[in-house]
């Protein structure tokens, strides 16, 4: 989709539509809208008074404007009341009236900045949350279907109405490159396992690399012996499956120091192992990489907007499958730091590729480590599909990943790291045990990864909840969100500015 910036009036461009709002309790139509409803003879000001247009959030209503525009249609689209109103809801808003309006056959669409000054609204942050909004929500993953009648049609154009043009231009080129790092990321996860392998992994990072100029490097199972990376290794070896040890690195500054290292689960399919899971939804397993897919869409984000910072991905992906070959509850392996881990339970094996990648990342002198895993179902007991668990022992960067999710409407939030915790991690025979029992159990898998980062400013995202959806909603489509694309990348750049 081409998105620009214009100036001019919103009431004078020719497209399918155009797209103006109205706030929930206003009693009549204000800024674009009220030049709209001019032109239509008080068309808008009529369904208000009738109640058929109440401001409502993402609520759609459709006027044709025959003759009396140059635009076809005029859609009015709640944003519910005024002072709620914030870029989040213009991202989602936006996203329903797209997909609305693709399914009228519309291809081509124009807006204001929708909300720009209300509630200190900068127009810079709603142009770059209407072009997320619009890229995001359209996003659909169809490579699969191959009648072409059952494919829809394509919004081609997006024109967005404001002044000064250049600074619209650099926040559209914003929201598109956020918006197509996560849709990058969707696509990989809802990619189904047995073409999204390891070996495809560690392929498409590759060719991020070509593309982007970025470093790669792939491990395979002969390096990983000779590092002891026993987690990654005992994963992988009920699978015919050969794992992979993805290395992706954004240089953005001189030094050679490795800034941050962003670390993400790559489960390319979770059976549970020889602790198999039950069958019911065992095919959302397919997106177990998705933290590992999140950290190779952010350097995609990083190369196109150049911070000045080094960060590194690093993404351990092995399948995880029973077979006569594969781990046993109650084997004892040893992770790439020395420790010895007692498996109680194979499901609980995205903590052991974390661990080697976390030792990984301190060998290569990470100043801060933040990673990202689908790690466990406690915790979308815990907090639900609303926002993504965060565990950390540095107030000061969790509060920062906070913040930029907010700023990206993924919400996350903190769970405690009490020492209190680890003691359900205690085993008799090894170091430590893979699973903490039913209670808290975010948690424990958090103090299982904590016990390989020490000192290092550490912060772990529990995407478990977040990373898919059964439910169209506002920016986000039915399969992959692309959490928490959006949030690592603002999370860099603030990290990069200081
Ligand atoms: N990948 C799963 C966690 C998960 C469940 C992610 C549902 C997304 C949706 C993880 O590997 C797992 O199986 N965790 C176990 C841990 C338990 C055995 C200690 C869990 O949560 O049940
Ligand atoms: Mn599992
Ligand atoms: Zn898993």
């Amino acid at each position: 989709m081409e998105i620009k910036a214009v100036t001019g009036d919103l009431t004078g461009i020719k497209a399918g539509a155009i797209i103006v709002n109205h706030f929930e309790g206003m009693k009549h139509p204000d800024g674009d809208a009220a030049a709209v409803d001019k032109a239509l003879d008080g068309a808008i000001s009529r369904l208000i008074k009738q109640g058929d247009i109440k401001g409502k959030l993402n609520e759609i209503t459709l006027l044709h404007s025959p003759g009396k525009l140059p635009a076809s249609r005029v859609v009015v689209v709640g944003l519910g009341k005024k002072r709620e109103l914030n870029t989040n809801k213009v991202r989602g808003a936006i996203a329903e009236t797209c997909r609305y309006l693709r399914g009228k056959g519309v291809t081509s669409v124009a807006t204001g900045a929708q909300g720009a000054g209300i509630n200190r609204i900068k127009i810079e942050d709603t142009v770059q949350a209407v072009t997320e909004g619009a890229l995001l929500g359209l996003y659909s993953f169809r490579r699969y279907i191959t009648k072409k009648e059952n494919n829809f049609g394509e919004i081609k154009q997006l024109r967005i109405v404001g002044q000064p043009k250049a600074m619209l231009t650099r926040a559209i080129t914003r929201g598109r490159i956020l918006a197509e790092a996560a849709n990058w990321a969707r696509d990989m996860v809802n990619e189904p396992g047995n073409f999204m392998t390891p070996a495809q992994m560690a392929e498409a990072a590759a060719q991020l690399a070509k593309e982007y100029g970025l470093k790669f490097e792939v491990l395979d199972k002969e390096k990983m012996t000779e590092l002891g990376m026993g987690g990654l290794l005992g994963v992988s070896q009920g699978s015919q499956q050969p794992p992979k040890f993805i290395i992706l690195s954004y240089q953005g500054s001189d030094s050679d120091k490795v800034d941050v290292v962003l670390a993400g689960k790559g489960i390319t399919f979770d059976s549970g192992g020889i602790s198999i899971k039950p069958s019911d939804k065992m095919n959302e397993m397919k997106g177990d990489m998705a933290g590992g897919a999140s950290v190779l869409a952010t350097l995609i984000a990083l190369a196109r907007l150049k911070p000045a910072i080094n960060v590194t991905a690093l993404v351990p992906a092995p399948e995880n499958l029973p077979s006569g070959t594969a781990l046993k509850p109650g084997d004892i392996i040893k992770a790439m730091n020395g420790k010895t881990i007692e498996v109680l339970n194979t499901d609980a094996e995205g903590r052991l590729i974390l661990a080697d990648a976390l030792c990984y990342a301190k060998k290569l002198g990470a100043g801060a480590i933040i990673d990202v895993a689908t790690l466990t179902g406690a915790c979308i007991v815990a907090l639900g599909n609303i926002c993504t668990g965060v565990f950390s022992n540095n107030q000061n960067l969790s509060n920062k990943v906070i913040a930029a999710g907010n700023e990206a409407g993924e919400l996350a939030w903190p769970l405690p790291m009490f020492d209190e915790y680890k003691e359900q991690l205690k085993s008799d025979i090894a170091d430590i045990k893979n699973t903490g029992g039913r209670y808290g159990g975010a948690i424990t898998a958090a103090k299982f990864l904590a016990d390989f980062i020490n000192g290092t400013p550490w912060v772990h995202l529990d995407i478990a909840g977040t990373y898919y959806t059964d439910k169209e909603k506002g920016y986000l489509v039915k399969g992959a969100t692309g959490v928490p694309v959006r949030t690592l990348v603002n999370v860099i750049l603030s990290l990069a500015k200081k």
